[in-house]
């Protein structure tokens, strides 16, 4: 394979987008109600207790409403609010309200004080920042996640949540996309044929690419 050497960037991809929202301490105040933010910059850092970053300039309108109550939620996008996302992306809550004008819906979250959930997003995560890095362009809020909501019709009769039905969106390269097909699980390179079967029982009806399955029909 030849390979081109390019100047350094922001090439890690793909990368999660989320719905960020937060609210000053006074949200009746002019420039302190609900706020939604989109961002990129953000994934999961630690497992215990479970941790985030998420990384914000200081000219977003939501950067100061973070630092205030030290409190945002993060609301995960599927393909029905990816417009929504799209538009909190390139407008500033300083100007709008971006709830009123999406239509969407600021409620209160379990274990937060004042950032609100979007009521429209499947999942919603309560993070309370623990430190925050300035790093340059953007400052990295480190927080711990106090509490999660899930809608409830994505979770199954044994209360596993199902993700997959969720139609999630990532980001690529500066385009959303749909999560596609599922291509494995996390250790099916070693699992055993009954898992692969339970997990996967598409592939191994011989579907998939497994080196074993072909060669068990041949
Ligand atoms: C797909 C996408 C990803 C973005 N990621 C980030 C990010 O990680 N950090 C950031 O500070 N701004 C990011 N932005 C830009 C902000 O969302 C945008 O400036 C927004 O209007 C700020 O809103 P606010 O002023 O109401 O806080 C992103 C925008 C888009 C469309």
């Amino acid at each position: 394979m030849s390979k081109i050497s390019m100047s350094p960037s922001t090439i890690l991809n793909p990368v999660p987008v989320i719905m960020v929202s937060c609210a000053g301490k006074e949200p009746k105040k002019e420039g302190k109600g609900p706020n939604i933010i989109t961002l990129a910059w953000a994934g999961t850092v630690n497992s215990e207790p479970p941790m985030v970053s998420c990384s914000v300039r200081k000219s977003r309108h939501s950067h100061g409403l973070i630092c205030e109550t030290q409190e945002f939620v993060i609301n995960l996008v599927n393909e029905k609010l990816v417009k929504a996302c799209d538009y909190c992306g390139v407008r500033s809550g300083a100007k709008e309200d971006k709830f009123e004008v999406l239509g969407l819906h600021a409620v209160e979250t379990p274990n937060l004080s004042y950032a609100p959930s979007i009521e429209e997003a499947p999942v919603s995560i309560a993070c309370k920042v623990r430190d925050v890095i300035e790093l340059g362009s953007h400052d990295m809020f480190l927080a711990e996640v106090v509490g999660v909501t899930v809608d409830e019709s994505l979770i199954d009769e044994k209360g596993k949540i199902c993700l997959e039905k969720a139609g999630l969106v990532a980001y690529s390269h500066g385009e959303y996309y749909k999560l596609g097909d599922i291509l494995g699980f996390f250790g099916y390179s070693v699992a055993s044929k009954e898992a692969l079967k339970r997990r996967m029982p598409a592939k191994s009806k011989g579907k998939g690419s497994s080196t074993k399955k072909k060669s068990t029909r041949k």
